[in-house]
Formats: structure tokens, C-alpha cells, sequence
């Protein structure tokens, strides 16, 4: 599943960029800039992706349509809904934000060889894409979400590239980034070289599509509050997502009454499409999606219904009133009630036999497992630990946390991995 790296950079990630956003995360660090660290960089190599017809519609599949990159990398026509992209300015990069000591660029990334991408070699752009750092060495950050675009296979990857290559080269120069050292430092801290192939998943699989699907939109992270305190759960919607001066909270999308319960499949594709009748903001980047087939939109609102259900109510149109879910002020917030865990008593054994540090399978992020005499703790990338409180099924739940959690035990009764269950389960190794 593709959670972000940090809840302090998932909300860079999607803000879209607001300053105010990327300033609190760094008031939580040290107050003391320790020197840059290092960017890990693996050596770039020279290697030239076949230009073929299949790559070049791929790519713009993906990039126009399934991911929306095109919407970051362009200038966008405000007037229209879902503020598309200004016709002829595609990929021609834009500045996303500007604030004292602080500017966001999406880079020109058109073959123009002086202002865009034409000098860069097919690898400059792939590092950037899936491990995030720059033609130039430098590391990226959010709002590009590299740690989700990790999850594109090395083909899909490709054909990307080659696409971006195919695009008519448009010159418009755009000037560079300002961060602070903290900011440098946390984008450093976060790149991440990819040395193993990346196989494409079985997409004739819907779900094995969907997830795939909802993993490079990084769905999730817009679609989860992870500021929220507490979080309400993975794709429970009330991110708070700013964008040229104005916010919205993102919807809930999980199977519950209070979001996509009662949604068909035609309900769904309808709203990707239309964008709810123009009325979805810009914010949510439908205007890429509706390019998306029936059967990749079908196959996102099948793998959707797998996601844990939670009532929270989440409405724009509806004035902010106090969440008592997300404990933010958002639309409907006055209708959340806390949710209420159905404790079963159970013996779990000693405690000491579940702590330790679990890894999702091929990625970066880590849940930490910790006991005190009596109950048992999981604390999500660093963050406060919360208590798990054991309900049936043998799952834990808690307030705060990403999703469900269960553990798994090999013959002996040690506890080997953690599953968590956003979109179905996913397995968490033990690492320490
Ligand atoms: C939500 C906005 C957003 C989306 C979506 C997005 N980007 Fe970016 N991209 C950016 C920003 C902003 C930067 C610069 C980041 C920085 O300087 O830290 C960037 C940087 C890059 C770079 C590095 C350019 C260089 O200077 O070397 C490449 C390549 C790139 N993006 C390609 C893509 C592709 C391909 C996609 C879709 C798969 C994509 N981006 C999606 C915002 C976005
Ligand atoms: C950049 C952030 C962002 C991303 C990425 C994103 N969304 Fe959204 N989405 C939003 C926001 C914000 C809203 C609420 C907009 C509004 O209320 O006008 C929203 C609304 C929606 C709605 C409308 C729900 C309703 O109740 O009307 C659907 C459906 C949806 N998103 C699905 C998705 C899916 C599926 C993906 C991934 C393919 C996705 N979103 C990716 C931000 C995002």
C-alpha cells in the first residue's frame, strides 16, 4: 500500500504546496539545521529506452490520464472545471508556489534542450521519477510523490519516459526552487535508490489493477487525514489540501454509509468522469482521471470496496463545524461521533513476543510493535504510539491508526508479521 513516508511530508506532498504547511513540519524538527545530509544517489546510467508507438501511449496514459503528472507540470486553465491544463502549455512546467524564502517549481519537463528536459539523459529522468532526485542530483520533494510512482513498474516506467521524449518541446524558463535547510535536509533524508527490477503486477487481475492504480495516484495519500488528530484511517477522507489560496478536505472513500457505500460502479465512474457535474474542486485532479477507461475505473471503485469501512462525514459544501473523528473543522464534522471498538477479551499471550519493528514487503515505511505491563502499542513511522485494542476476528484496532492490524505467528507461536488491511491485506515483515 503506498503511505506516505511521514505524515509531515504527506501533507507537503499534496498540499500542493502551501508554505505554512512545509513550515510546520519543519517547527517539529530539531531547532538546531544539522548540515545537508547527503542525497542517496545511485551513479546514473546510460541506458536508452526503445521509442516505440506502444511505449509513446502508454506513457501518455499514464502521465495525462491515470496518474495526472501533466496536471503539476502545466500551467492550468483556472475558468474551466478541473482547471485542465492551458492548451499548448503541457509539461511546460510552472511555478506552484511562491512565499518569502520559499518557491515550489514543477520543472519543464518538454524536450525544449535550454528550459526543459531536451539535454537530460532517459535516466536522469527515471531517477527523478521513482527515486527522487533531480536531472541535477538534487532530491525532490513534495508535492512530486516519487514514493508512490515508485510502484510503476520498470515498463510503465519507460514508457513514461519515452512519452515525455515524444512531447513537442515548448520553451519557457522557469526559476529554481527555494527551500530552507530544513526543507533541503528532509528531501535528502527521504531519497531512496531503487536496485532491484520492478515486475510488472497481473493486471488482468481487477484488483491486482485497482490497487496498482490507486498506488501511483497516491489516492491514499490525499484520501487519508494523516494531520488529523486523530487520524481516522486510510482512505477516510478530511486531508486538509490547499492550493492557490483556497482548501478543501478530501472525501471519504471507503465502503461506509457516511462515503462510497451506497455508490454503484456508474455512480463512481460518473463522478471521476463528470467530476460530480463540474463541482469537484480542481484540487482533486479528475480533469486527468476522467481519461481513464471504464475498465481501470471499474477496477479502482472494486478494489475501493476493500478498504476498511469508517464513518466519517466529510462535505465541502457544508459550513466547517468541529470533527470529533478527525478533531479538525471541516463539513459535517458536527454529524462524526468517536468511533467505539468492540473490545473481545482474549488472551494474547506475552506481550513481549509481538514488540519490535515490521516492514511492508519492498518498501520504506515501518510500524513499530511496543508493550507496558498490560496492552500493546503500534506507532506508525515514528509517530505516538496507540494502544491496540483487540476485537474479533483477531484484529486489532485503535484510534489513530492507518488501518486494522493482526499479526501472524509461524509454528513455534513467534509472531513473525504484521498485517495491515487497507485495500485487502498487505504483510508487514519483521524486521528487528
Ligand atoms: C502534485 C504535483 C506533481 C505531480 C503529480 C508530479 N510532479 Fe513531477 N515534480 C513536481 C515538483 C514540484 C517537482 C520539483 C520538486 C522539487 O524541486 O523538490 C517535480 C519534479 C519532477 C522531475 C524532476 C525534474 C528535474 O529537475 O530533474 C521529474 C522528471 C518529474 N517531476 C516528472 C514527473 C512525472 C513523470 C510525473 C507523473 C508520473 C510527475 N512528475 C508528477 C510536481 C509534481
Ligand atoms: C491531490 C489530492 C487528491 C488526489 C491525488 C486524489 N484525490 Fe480524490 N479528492 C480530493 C479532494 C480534495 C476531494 C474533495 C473535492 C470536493 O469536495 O470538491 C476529492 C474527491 C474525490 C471524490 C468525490 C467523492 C464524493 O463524495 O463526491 C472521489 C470519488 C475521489 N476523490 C476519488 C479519488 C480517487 C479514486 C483517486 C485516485 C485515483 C483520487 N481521488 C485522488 C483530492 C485528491
Amino acid at each position: 500500500m503506498t503511505r506516505a513516508p511521514s505524515s509531515c511530508l504527506a501533507t507537503a506532498g499534496l498540499g500542493l504546496a502551501l508554505a505554512a504547511g512545509l513550515t510546520g513540519c519543519v517547527g517539529e524538527m530539531e531547532p538546531t539545521v544539522p548540515p545537508l545530509p547527503t542525497v542517496r544517489a545511485r551513479p546514473l546510467t546510460d541506458i536508452a529506452f526503445a521509442r516505440t508507438p506502444e511505449r509513446i501511449e502508454r506513457g501518455r496514459y499514464l502521465a495525462d490520464a491515470a496518474i495526472g503528472c501533466v496536471l503539476c507540470h502545466s500551467e492550468r486553465d483556472e475558468r474551466r472545471p478541473g482547471a485542465p491544463p492551458v492548451a499548448g502549455r503541457e509539461y511546460a512546467g510552472v511555478v506552484l508556489e511562491e512565499a518569502e524564502g520559499y518557491r515550489l517549481v514543477a520543472p519543464n519537463l518538454t524536450p525544449d534542450p535550454e528550459t526543459g528536459a531536451g539535454a537530460w539523459s532517459d535516466d536522469m529522468l527515471a531517477r527523478a521519477i521513482r527515486e527522487g532526485v533531480g536531472h541535477d542530483g538534487r532530491a525532490l520533494g513534495g508535492p512530486m510523490w516519487w514514493w508512490s510512482f515508485r510502484q510503476l513498474s520498470d515498463e510503465d516506467l519507460a514508457s513514461i519516459v519515452v512519452y515525455l521524449r515524444s512531447l513537442p518541446p515548448v520553451r519557457h524558463a522557469l526559476p529554481p526552487r527555494i527551500l530552507s535547510a530544513a526543507q533541503e535536509a528532509e528531501r535528502a533524508r527521504q531519497a531512496e535508490p531503487l536496485l532491484e527490477p520492478v515486475p510488472a503486477r497481473n493486471l488482468a487481475d481487477p484488483i491486482e489493477r485497482g490497487r496498482y492504480l490507486i498506488e501511483v495516484a497516491d489516492c491514499m495519500g490525499c484520501h487519508t487525514a494523516w494531520e488529523g488528530s486523530p487520524n481516522p484511517g486510510g482512505f477516510a477522507g478530511g486531508n486538509r489540501i490547499s492550493r492557490g489560496g483556497h482548501q478543501s478536505f478530501s472525501a471519504n472513500l471507503t465502503p461506509d454509509p457516511a462515503a462510497l457505500g451506497g455508490w454503484t460502479e456508474a455512480i463512481f465512474v460518473g463522478a471521476m468522469r463528470q467530476g460530480r457535474g463540474g463541482a469537484l474542486d480542481p484540487i482533486m485532479p479528475w480533469a486527468a482521471y476522467r481519461g481513464m477507461t471504464d475498465e481501470d475505473l471499474g477496477a479502482i471503485y472494486q478494489t475501493l470496496r476493500l478498504a476498511p469501512p469508517v464513518r466519517h462525514w466529510v462535505n465541502n459544501s457544508a459550513p466547517p463545524t468541529p470533527c470529533a473523528v478527525c478533531g479538525q473543522e471541516h463539513g459535517l464534522g458536527e454529524k462524526n461521533v468517536p468511533p467505539v471498538f468492540a473490545r473481545v477479551e482474549v488472551d494474547l499471550g506475552p506481550l513481549t513476543s509481538y514488540t519490535g519493528r515490521f516492514q511492508l514487503e519492498g518498501k520504506t515505511f515501518w510500524i513499530e510493535i511496543s508493550v507496558d505491563e498490560s496492552a500493546l502499542f503500534a506507532s506508525e513511522e515514528g509517530g505516538p504510539p496507540i494502544e491496540l485494542v483487540p476485537v474479533a476476528g483477531g484484529r486489532f484496532e485503535g484510534r489513530g491508526l492507518t488501518s486494522p492490524i493482526a499479526f501472524e505467528r509461524d509454528e513455534t507461536g513467534a509472531v513473525t508479521a504484521l498485517l495491515t488491511f487497507e485495500l485487502g491485506p498487505d504483510r508487514w515483515e519483521r524486521v528487528r
